[in-house]
């Protein structure tokens, strides 16, 4: 049987300004105590270089990253740039920049595959809409199987890549998908996971649900089979909320 290590990770997205840095002093603290699991908090890219020596065990993360090495693409960053700042890592292809910046599955190919190259490792996500969703679990899974296997990275491997489920209507709303829907999906990701890239690494990937999580669901969700982990918002913001999920994995 392959053992997944779980991995909890917090997107502090827009938010973060120096002042909650010490947040991150303070998470990095209560994952000192836990040397079972993998923690990493993914922030602006303005906080890495000062987070970066606050983290200890926490791996400090982007949460984009482009996929050219560089050039004339105002306003992005390059992984070696990223890298250079203090990152260990980034996510790709959330939900957010999905919709807003309008990132295709093959973008997020690239940009996993520009991450990984540049000495990153990656987190990416994949997920549905409530119109999805409304139209049948069946049509869900198959939708997030192939938006996942459309997004997946030439060379895609569980040493540096992990996947994050990510439902669109339970990001920030409060709405979570129960431990059934979770199970169900992940079941179907881990499905197209061992198509796709062999039994091997695709047992070996890990796969985190992301969606609404807090310290009163994380247990109930971190124990969901197939899941990997969580990927969370909202309460990755202080180390009060977010250490009684580091303390749930
Ligand atoms: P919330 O935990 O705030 O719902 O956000 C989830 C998410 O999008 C993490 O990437």
């Amino acid at each position: 049987m392959t053992v997944r290590r779980k991995f909890v990770a917090g997107n502090w997205k827009m938010n973060g300004l120096k002042g909650q840095l010490g947040e991150v002093s303070a998470i990095a603290e209560l994952a000192a105590a836990r040397n079972d699991i993998d923690v990493a908090l993914y922030l602006p890219a303005t906080l890495i270089a000062a987070a970066a020596p606050l983290g200890g065990a926490v791996l400090i993360g982007a949460q984009d990253c482009h996929q050219e090495e560089a050039g004339a693409y105002t306003g992005n960053l390059s992984a070696a740039m990223l890298a250079e700042a203090g990152a260990r890592g980034t996510l790709v292809g959330h939900s957010e920049r999905r919709q807003y910046q309008q990132e295709s599955n093959a973008d997020v190919a690239a940009k996993a595959l520009a991450a990984h190259k540049g000495g990153l490792s990656v987190v990416l996500c994949v997920g549905e809409t409530l119109d999805t969703r409304e139209q049948g679990d069946d049509v869900a899974h198959a939708f997030v199987a192939d938006q996942l296997v459309a997004s997946l990275p030439e060379g895609a491997d569980p040493q540096w890549l992990t996947i994050a489920y990510e439902p669109v209507w339970a990001i920030g709303t409060g709405k979570v998908a129960t431990p059934p829907q979770i199970a169900a999906m992940h079941a179907a990701l881990r499905a197209a996971l061992v198509k796709a890239l062999g039994a091997e690494a695709g047992n070996a990937m890990r796969i985190l649900y992301g969606g609404s999580v807090s310290g009163d669901n994380a247990a109930d969700i971190l124990h969901t089979d197939n899941v990997d982990g969580a990927l969370v918002g909202g309460a990755s913001l202080t180390a009060a909320k977010f250490g009684p999920i580091i303390a749930a994995a």
